[in-house]
């Protein structure tokens, strides 16, 4: 493991800022007490670091107002990235996590995902680009390089290209994107990962894909850039990790961009070291992304609702850790989380999609 040395106390975050006013937070379906306690911390590394860290250069998150997100089903809200108007985040669409028809995406989770989390706390509005199952760029795998490809649950497969595409074509017609107050959220890797170790590929195609798209958005007006490093700890993806802080950091020193970097993995690491005193009672609440009937008692308690996607408030808890890492107003303990629960009836119309 590239980090072992966690402490499981709530510390200062990665910049040295006076803590901001409690955030604000959206009430939304149902009043919850959050079981899970934010046990860990970031690393806090150096901006001038050679390997990835957890650092903020810059990114104000109190200043913003507007969120545009790329990702996989970690981020997506279900939307399979055609989007015909302004999202609404509030109140939330409570058939988010309904796969409908041959070709909709469901929500991989059994509530909010982090980022829409951290749009009701910071009250910004959320335009979400993220697709279950995407990839930085289709034509880094053999698996996905041959024309039109396919999930695991026969979905198009899209990656982090298509999702800028998308996004440059209407973004600015869904939301305010003042460069000081709009932030660019980005996690892509595990699909990726997936994909590479199926039938392999080229990590380099994909981190100058990754740095490229960056270039684009930043093109177009992209000043803070918020990028979360994936949940897990591998040789190819902490190689990428490597290059693509390198490539920040080259954005701020040309451009002056500002980012922040997350690493999942310190956070995971930490939660899996001991589950039980952050509050946790189950690793994967369900067994398949297919079947409800038996799953587990307390979905809030478990670390994973479907396999590899975090339960609501493991995604709030993703929140929590994000915000500490940028220095936003942590919430006190206890924290009372407004988080949206599907009712038993809603779940057991679903069927759980998982697209990796
Ligand atoms: C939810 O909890 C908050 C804080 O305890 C309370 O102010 C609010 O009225 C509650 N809302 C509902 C709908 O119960
Ligand atoms: C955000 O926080 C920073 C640092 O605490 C502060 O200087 C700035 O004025 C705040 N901005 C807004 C819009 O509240
Ligand atoms: C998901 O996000 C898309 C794009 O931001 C939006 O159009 C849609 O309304 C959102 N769906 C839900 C259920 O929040
Ligand atoms: C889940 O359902 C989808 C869509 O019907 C199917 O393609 C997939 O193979 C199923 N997966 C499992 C694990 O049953
Ligand atoms: C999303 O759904 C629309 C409408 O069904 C479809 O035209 C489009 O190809 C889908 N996109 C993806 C990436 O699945
Ligand atoms: C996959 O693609 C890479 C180049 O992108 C190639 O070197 C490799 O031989 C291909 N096949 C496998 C099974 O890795
Ligand atoms: C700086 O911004 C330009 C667009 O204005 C972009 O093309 C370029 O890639 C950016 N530089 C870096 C190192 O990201
Ligand atoms: C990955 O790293 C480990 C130790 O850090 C090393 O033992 C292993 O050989 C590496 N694997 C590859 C494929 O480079
Ligand atoms: C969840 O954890 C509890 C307590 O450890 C255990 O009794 C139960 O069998 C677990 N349920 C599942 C679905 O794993």
């Amino acid at each position: 493991m590239r980090f072992n040395a966690l402490l499981f106390l709530v510390t200062p975050a990665c910049i040295a800022a006076k803590r901001n006013a409690e955030p604000f937070q959206f009430i939304t379906a149902v009043n919850r007490t959050q079981p899970i306690r934010l046990k860990g911390s970031p690393v806090c590394g150096e901006v001038s670091s050679q390997s990835f860290t957890e650092v903020n250069a810059g990114v104000k998150l109190n200043a913003t107002k507007t969120i545009v997100a790329f990702g996989d089903s970690w981020t997506s809200n279900g939307s399979n990235g055609t989007i015909p108007f302004a999202p609404i985040v509030f109140p939330p669409n409570p058939s988010a996590g309904a796969r409908q028809g041959n070709n909709f995406r469901a929500r991989a989770s059994n509530g909010y995902v982090w980022v829409e989390d951290l749009a009701n706390t910071l009250g910004a509005k959320l335009i979400d680009y993220s697709v279950g199952g995407a990839v930085i760029d289709l034509s880094a795998w053999n698996t996905t390089n041959k024309g039109i490809t396919f999930t695991s649950d026969n979905l198009l497969r899209t990656d982090f290209v298509a999702e800028t595409a998308l996004f440059l074509q209407q973004g600015h017609l869904l939301a305010d994107l003042n460069p000081e107050t709009t932030l660019y959220t980005v996690q892509f890797g595990i699909s990726d990962w997936t994909q590479y170790s199926i039938g392999g590929g080229d990590w380099t195609l994909a981190a100058n894909t990754f740095l490229r798209q960056l270039g684009i958005l930043q093109a177009n007006g992209a000043q803070n850039f918020l990028i979360h490093w994936v949940y897990f700890t591998e040789n190819v993806t902490d190689t990428m990790q490597d290059v693509l802080h390198q490539g920040l950091q080259a954005a701020r020193a040309q451009n002056g961009t500002n980012f922040a970097t997350v690493n999942l993995a310190n956070l995971f690491t930490a939660i899996r070291s001991s589950p039980e005193e952050w509050g946790y009672t189950n690793t994967t609440c369900l067994a398949s992304q297919n079947f409800t009937d038996f799953g587990c008692d307390d979905p809030d308690r478990s670390i994973f609702y479907i396999p590899g996607h975090p339960s609501a408030t493991t995604h709030e808890i993703i929140n929590q850790y994000t915000m500490l890492t940028l220095a936003v107003g942590i919430p006190t303990v206890p924290y009372t989380v407004r988080v949206v629960r599907y009712t038993a009836r809603t779940v057991q119309q679903m069927i759980r999609t998982r697209t990796v």
